[in-house]
């Protein structure tokens, strides 16, 4: 299984996001990751399809949008225009999850499910046939630099079960507190898609290094 990385700009320095975003397509991540809150469904507010927009067809890397925003449905056309290759929405947002993750497909994004800690699995039973993506928060949505949660590890293994008896291509990504210490449970858990913000653009070394130290961890785990 080929694992991807998805460097997240929350983490980034915001007065050169285009750079930043640069360096990380040049160290080799497969995904860009846009954690866009509204301070209402999280208590944290970054940003919104105008700065999104401002990036397109400036990176060559897919964008990978989490959206952590109330009544989600009124701006998916939005962030489609905006230049967003995939759309997580979170269940906790949708009354009618169904038609949101429809409206995605139709505006010609990949659509995904993100969920938070605590939401349970059922949550994705009835949505399986209609996803391409499913992004579990290994900490509670609003905030980059947080303690991953051990307790995230079954539900992963659970959820690649459910991906594998689907029968469908379902990306399967890890959202929070992912570094050296904690990648290689995760993936050997099931999960495909490592979004890491603090480890890669807050630590030691520069992009590369960082993200260089969270690939060699997985490498270990393939090679095991
Ligand atoms: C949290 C965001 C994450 C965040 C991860 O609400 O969804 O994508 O950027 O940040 P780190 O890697 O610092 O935990
Ligand atoms: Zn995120």
């Amino acid at each position: 299984m080929k694992v991807r990385f998805a460097p997240s700009l929350l983490a980034a320095d915001f007065s050169r996001l285009g750079e930043q975003a640069w360096e990380a397509a040049e160290a080799g991540a497969d995904l860009l990751h846009f954690d866009v809150m509204d301070g209402h469904f999280v208590p944290n507010i970054t940003f919104g399809p105008l700065v999104i927009r401002a990036l397109k067809g400036k990176i060559s890397l897919p964008f990978h949008t989490h959206l952590m925003i109330s009544d989600p449905e009124k701006y998916i056309d939005e962030f489609a225009d905006a230049g967003c290759h995939q759309l997580f929405v979170h269940p906790e947002t949708c009354t009618h999850l169904h038609r949101v993750l429809q409206q995605i497909r139709d505006a010609g994004v990949q659509p995904g499910v993100a969920l938070n800690p605590a939401t349970p699995l059922e949550a994705l039973d009835y949505v399986l046939q209609d996803i391409d993506g499913i992004l579990l928060m290994t900490v509670n949505p609003g905030f980059g630099g947080q303690e991953f949660i051990p307790a995230m590890l079954p539900k992963i293994v659970r959820t690649r079960e459910l991906i594998r008896m689907s029968g469908r291509d379902i990306e399967l990504g890890v959202d929070g507190g992912m570094n050296e210490h904690t990648v290689q449970a995760v993936v050997e858990a099931g999960a495909d898609t490592i979004i890491a913000g603090s480890s890669v653009f807050g630590g030691p070394g520069t992009v590369r290094e960082n993200l260089g130290r969270l690939v060699d961890c997985v490498a270990v785990v393939a090679a095991g």
